[in-house]
């Protein structure tokens, strides 16, 4: 049996995808690690700890798709994106993982902003900074731990550290460096004007490859005993969680988009040019293609803004019966409305003081209609990344939906009159760890191409969820209450 590795490093946990060549799912082993917070604001993880969830999701993942050591053909991965790891010069590491939800870089971001102005960061980096960000996060550090930044041999990103362990060599990759905001989306390389604007050693960054389906090296024999694999199995980059979740569900061509309901909410439109936009509401980061971008509108406040509705209000987590419950609610919620900005706000409004909160409430709303406008309001978030996405002259034909929010027809069916088009799914599961086998796959030889690949490999879901006119009618008046009530209120969130 033939088999390829997609290693996904998620947030809340690793997942180990196990795909044949023909893109059926083998086996997926999974395991959690906990966020960090040992000061408010704080998101840290131990790179330790996804290494062990790495050998027992793997281990997990061979014994239920009764895979054989010797069926491993290659590996890639999917990694969640701009997080920061210190190394030493002699590779250990020097603290705790600084991820991407992190917040302590308010005055990091704010120094970069004063430092380049707006102008110039776009034009360098074609991209907002946040907290979080390694940028920010190196700064952080820098200022915070002199200490800790003044041994640092080597800065990864999350993934490139996974990689490390298996290969022993350093390295990254433009989906993933993108990220980063010391990186040049357009020239597609580390940008030294970035590296000399903040003083940082340019000698701390790993070497690039040209793509997630380039080569990166092999297993090493010490990993491959830890692993239970055997040594020398080529490893791939492999490339940032949206982009290789894009790759899972085949968007390669500029007109399609993908609207990704998980923690966070994500439109990827994928853009032939590293446009950008001026006033950096959006993200213009690199895709696998080595000609192709896309343009991101990220809202940071998607399942994670309904789960804590779900867990921590009301108490019940049958997400299947709460949607069907909130189906019989009338659209609008009797003018019930939630700004779901818990964890303030990436896209549109770049503001980490932005706060949630529900408006309209009266004695005839209950729980279901809360859990309604719960919905309505993370869909709004959504339809303001899209709009701001559209003001660039990107045109989006096709949608498709994905993530674990994207299971609920209620929300399948409120997102298409949102966005007003049919929203496709893909028959594909697993798409940010298939994409990482799907690059693995297409590094090894096994396609020549991404678009061969996924041409064979994904299929869309032949009845969409059709938008219904009235409904689209409906909502175009209601998001602007939703963005009035922002407006109204954002003097407060400070
Ligand atoms: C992308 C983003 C997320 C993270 C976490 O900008 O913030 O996709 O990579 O998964």
């Amino acid at each position: 049996m033939k088999i390829y590795l997609g290693i996904d490093l998620g947030t809340t946990g690793l997942k180990a995808v196990l795909v044949k060549p023909d893109g059926e799912i083998a086996a997926v082993g999974y395991r959690e690690y906990p966020v960090l917070v040992p000061s408010p604001g704080y998101a840290e993880q131990d790179p330790r700890d996804w290494w062990r969830a790495l050998a027992e999701a793997l281990g997990d993942a061979m014994r239920d798709g009764g895979a054989a050591p010797g069926d491993i053909c290659g590996i890639g991965f999917s990694g969640q994106m701009h997080g920061t790891v210190l190394l030493d010069a002699a590779g250990a590491l020097l603290a705790p993982a600084i991820i991407w939800c992190d917040q302590r870089s308010v005055p990091e971001v704010e120094l970069v902003r004063k430092t380049l102005g707006m102008e110039r960061l776009g034009h360098l980096t074609q991209n907002p900074i946040s907290t979080g960000f390694q940028l920010a996060s190196l700064l952080w550090v820098k200022k915070h731990r002199p200490e800790v930044y003044e041994k640092i041999g080597k800065v990864l990103l999350p993934k490139d550290y996974l990689r490390y362990r298996l290969t022993g060599e350093y390295g990254s990759e433009p989906t993933d460096a993108c990220s980063t905001l010391l990186f040049d989306c357009r020239e597609r390389t580390w940008s030294g004007e970035i590296l000399s604007a903040f003083g940082i050693d340019p000698a701390i960054l790993p070497k690039l490859g040209k793509t997630p389906m380039e080569t990166a090296g092999e297993l090493t024999p010490s990993a491959a005993a830890e692993l239970g694999l055997p040594a020398g199995i080529p490893v791939v980059y492999g490339g940032g969680d949206q982009p290789m979740q894009a790759i899972g569900n085949g968007i390669l061509t500029p007109g399609d988009a993908s609207v990704t309901l998980g923690t966070g909410g994500q439109v990827f439109v994928p853009s032939p040019k590293p446009s950008y936009d001026p006033t950096l509401r959006t993200h213009t980061f690199c895709h696998g293609p080595e000609t192709l971008w896309y343009v991101m509108g990220a809202t940071l406040n998607c399942c994670l803004a309904q789960n804590w509705f779900f867990d921590k209000v009301i108490g019940e987590r049958d997400f299947a019966e709460l949607h069907a419950r909130a189906a019989k609610v009338p659209m609008g919620a009797e003018g019930l409305y939630f700004l779901p900005y818990l964890t303030g706000e990436r896209t549109p409004h770049m503001n980490p003081m932005a706060k949630g909160m529900f408006f309209g409430l009266t004695l005839g709303h209950d729980r279901d209609y809360m859990t309604r406008a719960v919905v309505e309001g993370i869909s709004y978030a959504l339809r303001d990344a899209m709009a701001t996405i559209e003001t660039q002259e990107i045109r989006v034909n096709r949608l498709i939906l994905s993530g674990g929010g994207a299971k609920s027809p209620l929300w399948r069916k409120i997102l298409a009159d949102m966005l007003g088009r049919p929203a496709y799914t893909t028959t594909m599961r697993e798409e940010a760890g298939v994409g990482a086998a799907i690059c693995a796959m297409v590094g090894t030889g096994e396609y020549a191409t991404l678009e061969e690949a996924c041409g064979r490999l994904i299929r869309m879901d032949p009845e969409p969820t059709l938008p219904d006119g009235e409904a689209t009618a409906f909502y175009r008046e209601g998001v602007e209450t939703f963005r009035a009530l922002y407006r109204a209120n954002e003097p407060l969130f400070r």
